[in-house]
């Protein structure tokens, strides 16, 4: 009976340990997904939008999603983001429960959205109009810096490029300096060119700032040279079918055999449901 006890306690306490381990875990995670669940209700029908979707992202992690059009992707971002409500789970951000933006999580939407009636440097320091004005100036000319763009910071946002928009959207979002960046498909209205040389001042920005990037893409290549995690998506409802570690030395060498297997990988994954996606038979995941 008293060995019963023991052994009990030990159990208590071994239980109480590893609830520890994970908080403690949990709260070196810039983002914790907890069996989130979101429906959209339309014209009184139900629609389940995402299923199930469960994710911890570390500090400073670097994670691409992901998924057919429609499956959530930019519902997910905006729960992160404190936007919209999860009808089921949690969300904890940077260690708190997220059902309010805040500063320290930033968005950048596929569209700039900067404000036609502001100039460059005022859409950046937008999020900062309770700063005393000089901290203010110079944390929008560092931003504006940042993204190479310091030259048009009196400039009016018409006046701008595609690219040029989207790098202020991207100043903009880090201005606040917040721990997670959400990036939902920052660089699809951009051309080819301008969107590999954004791929490449988004990385110099991540190492530099080490904030934790979330990016949504439909850009298989993009996701591989990006994510140190690529996530992907089921069709509607999403749900999380796989995610794919790409090795450092792997993802940033675009030219590499090894980064065509991964690609390749994650194409035959996203393409798994689909039997008339123009893949041939070896692209078909057995
Ligand atoms: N406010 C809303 N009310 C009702 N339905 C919505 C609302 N917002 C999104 N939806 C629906 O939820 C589903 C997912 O939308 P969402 O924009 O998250 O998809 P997505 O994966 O980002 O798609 P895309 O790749 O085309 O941007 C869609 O069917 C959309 O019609
Ligand atoms: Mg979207």
């Amino acid at each position: 009976m008293k060995n019963r006890a023991l052994n009990n306690r030990a159990l208590n306490n071994q239980a109480m340990n590893n609830q520890a381990m994970k908080n403690q875990a949990m709260e070196s995670n810039a983002l914790t997904l907890k069996h989130i669940g979101k429906s959209y209700s339309v014209d009184g029908k139900v629609f389940p939008v995402i299923r199930d979707i469960s994710l911890e992202v570390a500090k400073g992690e670097f994670i691409t999603i992901v998924g057919h059009s429609g499956c959530g992707k930019t519902t997910l971002l905006k729960m992160i983001a404190g936007l919209v409500e999860c009808n089921e789970g949690e969300i904890i951000r940077n260690g708190v429960k997220a059902t309010a933006p805040g500063t320290d999580c930033g968005m950048v939407f596929q569209d700039h959205r900067l404000m036609p009636w502001l100039r460059v440097k005022a859409n950046v320091g937008f999020g900062l109009r309770r700063m005393k004005r000089r901290e203010r100036a110079e944390l929008v000319q560092r931003h504006l810096q940042l993204v190479n763009l310091e030259e048009f910071s009196s400039a009016w946002p018409h006046q701008l490029s595609g690219g040029m928009a989207q790098r202020a959207a991207i100043a903009r979002g880090l201005v606040t300096d917040p721990e997670i960046l959400l990036l939902d498909e920052p660089f699809s209205a951009l051309d080819a060119l301008t969107r590999i040389q954004m791929q490449l001042e988004i990385l110099q920005i991540w190492r530099k700032k080490k904030t934790t990037m979330i990016m949504v893409t439909h850009d298989i290549d993009e996701a591989v040279f990006l994510g140190e995690r690529v996530v992907i998506m089921t069709a509607c409802p999403g749900e999380i079918r796989e995610i794919v570690s790409i090795p450092g030395n792997v993802r940033l060498h675009r030219d590499s055999t090894e980064f065509a297997q991964y690609r390749d990988y994650v194409f035959r994954h996203f393409f798994v449901d689909e039997k008339d996606a123009g893949m041939t038979k070896s692209h078909r995941v057995s």
